[in-house]
């Protein structure tokens, strides 16, 4: 059956079929071969596309910014502040409002409510740029970097998120793997579960799919035969600071490290996060953090982050390559 997202939201990958799936990320893939050869052709001519960042962002703002410019668009970023968003409008009126001059809206937020109410009244298309509980476009690049580091289809491949389960990038990995039929695994402290009618969600779209969806607490069983080996941040933007010293407690025996990677038995298994990752003490929360609990790393130790292993990098540039496919497939020409 033929393809046709034009006009189509992206809020959760729930939204879309493992077809679906898959079309994006051919979609991306000629479009990085063409940025590469020089010669892609813009279709996003005269396209003004509104991007609201309610958190920070450097990967998924600059995918949004330079796949728009790439393609010929403009681009409006509305941050935290110096907008009504959320202070004085509400997102009702601020939809109706931007889908007047918008030909799409990217939403960076807190309650995946307020981008449902955006998508509710915008009248244009509406992506989910990260909210407490999903973050699809991340979840494409992803998957595109895995078809690239190894010769299996996505149905063939084994992926374990290891960390907080509830996590929005873990929950969108399981909910993208279960559409296309991947062995997906998540290892984690049971109090970190993610909801169980999500579970069963998951289950029953694995189910249809061909798929798997597995929940651990035991690390070292889960990851073996493993493809990929992703982990996340273990405070997610938006949760309280107190939560630190609970959260390195509970996660400390889910880093990655050199022995979990060889635990999968499979001597070509790679490492992937979203970032930004704390693996080293090279940054403000890293140094509060090894002043405070007396560790250099959280959820990654430096050796895997920095090993050849690792596929955190081409993962960050293909956020661009699978947004711009999004912004073509959506509301190209
Ligand atoms: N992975 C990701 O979404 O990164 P940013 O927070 O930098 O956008
Ligand atoms: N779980 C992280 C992902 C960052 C890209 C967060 O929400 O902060």
């Amino acid at each position: 059956m033929p393809v046709n997202l034009h006009g189509r939201n992206v809020l959760t990958l729930d939204d879309f079929t493992g077809a679906e799936i898959r079309y994006l990320l051919r979609l991306a893939a000629d479009l990085k071969t063409a940025k590469q050869a020089g010669t892609e052709v813009p279709r996003l001519v005269r396209r003004n596309i509104a991007l609201i960042f309610e958190k920070d962002s450097t990967r998924t703002r600059s995918g949004f910014e330079v796949a728009a410019y790439d393609q010929g668009a403009n681009v409006t970023y509305i941050g935290p502040s110096g907008s009504h968003v959320g202070h004085k409008e509400s997102m009702k009126d601020t939809a109706r409002v931007l889908g007047r001059m918008y030909d799409a809206i990217e939403y960076r937020g807190f309650s995946q409510h307020q981008a449902d109410v955006l998508a509710a009244y915008a009248g244009v298309p509406v992506y989910n740029g990260l909210t407490d509980e999903a973050h699809p476009t991340q979840v494409l690049a992803d998957f595109m970097t895995m078809r690239e580091f190894t010769h299996k289809h996505l149905s063939d491949m084994t992926l374990v998120f290891v960390g907080e389960g509830r996590d929005n990038v873990a929950m969108s990995l399981a909910v993208g793997a279960a559409k296309v039929g991947m062995d997906m695994r998540i290892a984690s402290p049971r109090s970190l579960w993610p909801e169980p009618s999500f579970c069963d969600h998951v289950r029953a779209l694995a189910e249809a799919s061909g798929g798997r969806f597995r929940l651990d607490e035991d690390v070292t069983a889960s990851v073996e035969g493993a493809d990929f080996i992703y982990t996340d941040v273990w405070l997610s933007m938006g949760e309280k600071e107190s939560a630190w010293g609970e959260r390195i407690e509970l996660l400390t025996p889910y880093r990655v490290t050199r022995a979990l990677m060889a635990a999968t038995g499979n001597p070509y298994a790679k490492f992937m996060h979203c970032l930004p990752a704390f693996h080293d003490t090279e940054t403000e929360v890293g140094q509060d953090i090894a002043r405070s609990y007396g560790i250099d790393c959280m959820e990654v130790t430096d050796e895997v982050f920095e090993s050849a292993a690792s596929v955190v990098f081409d993962q960050a540039e293909n956020r661009m390559h699978t947004i711009k496919a999004i912004l073509v497939a959506t509301i190209g020409a």
